[in-house]
């Protein structure tokens, strides 16, 4: 039995998984009574639909009207692949990772792909300097870590005139935070993140340059059907118009279009970071507040605004794993917070989702949780003592 009462209120909505994420909260299964089920995508019902998904992710999210919109297999695992597989080996590579998700970006580059790459890394918490990379090589990396909560802080040291490409996978910072589009080449993103999208699709969005090198570079090894976005030389201009590659969900189609204009209603991008920004706010007040709860993420100008990483720094604690295990279970048995340990890879801890989709006052509703859920784990250990 727990001695510690528990707070009086409960968030509305005890989702906060980083993926994938809280659907908006004025969503219903109701809304998608439009989807062009059971009809070709390429039809003029499938086609129009996706060409809209395609031409309100550029709207919101403020792409330039010269770089491409494309949707693609398998989630944003898909379009980073799909980067890396077609553009790299054209010139030398410099790979960044400081969580796991960036990490598994450098594996397949360096072993798969086999690559002449620089790696440069930073523990989790950390980031890499980028003031020190070669933008004359292709530089691939993360915008925001969603293992570790650390992100990029701007594209300031990322040069307007480089020689190299930039392939950034944003897909837990698309819709979140402010993307310098001229510093990018690639980007790409899924659907099931900040959104609360369903996963199967990826976004891949290319900049002329990237254009540019798909169309003078044919990398040696074979590509599979799945990856290939250029013919004869040429980018297949269809796949950036939504003429899928292969046969994509109309049902997915239709909730990330419910939920794009969810985000218009919002007040696009703006409305979307300033959600994100008060939900991450709620949470550094109180960790401010609490001298046994800290940021994973160092430097307060890398602290992500979405998959916000939390660790426990009572020196009391012997099994950190352990104890952010039993925290974990204690908010998800009382319904309150469900998936936010920390991820498997990481150091342990905790993981609360705060993009757009997360209402705040679920978050202020859940923080005593954190602390009763916290206070009462202590008391068990105490007790076993
Ligand atoms: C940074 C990052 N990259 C890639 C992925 C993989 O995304 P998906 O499962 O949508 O392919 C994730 C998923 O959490 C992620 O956070």
């Amino acid at each position: 039995m727990s001695e510690i009462d528990t707070p009086a209120a409960r968030p509305a909505n005890p989702r906060f998984s980083s993926g994938p994420c809280a659907k908006p909260p004025t969503f219903s299964v109701n809304k998608l009574a439009g989807a062009a089920l059971g009809r070709s995508h390429r039809a003029a019902i499938g086609k129009a639909k996706l060409k809209q998904a395609i031409d309100e992710t550029r709207a919101i999210l403020g792409v330039p009207a010269d770089y491409r919109i494309g949707i693609v297999p398998a989630s944003d695992t898909g379009a980073v692949e799909m980067a890396l597989w077609s553009l790299l080996g054209a010139r030398k590579a410099t790979m960044l990772a400081w969580e796991s998700f960036g990490a598994g970006w450098v594996s397949d580059v360096v072993k798969q792909l086999q690559i002449e790459a620089a790696v440069k890394t930073a523990d989790y918490g950390q980031i890499v300097d980028m003031a020190e990379v070669d933008f004359d090589t292709d530089v691939v990396f993360t915008w925001n870590g969603t293992t570790s909560g650390v992100r990029v802080p701007d594209g300031d040291a990322i040069p307007a005139d480089r020689g190299g490409l930039t392939i950034c996978d944003a897909t837990s910072a698309a819709f979140a935070m402010a993307l310098p589009w001229d510093k990018l080449d690639v980007v790409t993103f899924s659907w099931q993140k900040v959104l609360g999208g369903e996963a199967a699709h990826g976004m891949l969005i290319l900049s002329p340059r990237a254009v540019a090198r798909l169309e003078s570079y044919t990398p040696p090894w074979p590509l599979p059907k799945i990856f290939r976005l250029t013919k004869g030389g040429k980018l297949i201009e269809g796949i950036f118009t939504g003429a899928t590659i292969n046969t994509p969900s109309m049902l997915a189609v239709e909730d990330y279009l419910q939920a794009l204009d969810w985000a218009r209603g919002v007040g696009g991008l703006n409305g979307l970071i300033a959600r994100a920004d008060s939900n991450a706010a709620v949470i550094d007040r109180f960790v401010s507040a609490n001298d046994w709860i800290d940021f994973l993420a160092e430097a307060p100008a890398t602290r992500s605004n979405t998959s916000v990483c939390l660790k426990f720094t009572d020196p009391g604690i012997a099994d950190g794993a352990a104890f952010a295990k039993a925290v974990a279970g204690r908010l998800e048995a009382e319904g309150v917070a469900l998936d936010v340990g920390a991820y498997r890879d990481a150091p342990p801890g905790l993981r609360i989702w705060c993009g757009g989709t997360v209402e705040t006052a679920d978050l202020e509703a859940l923080m005593p949780w954190l602390d009763w859920a916290y206070r009462s784990e202590r008391a068990a250990l105490a007790r076993a003592a």
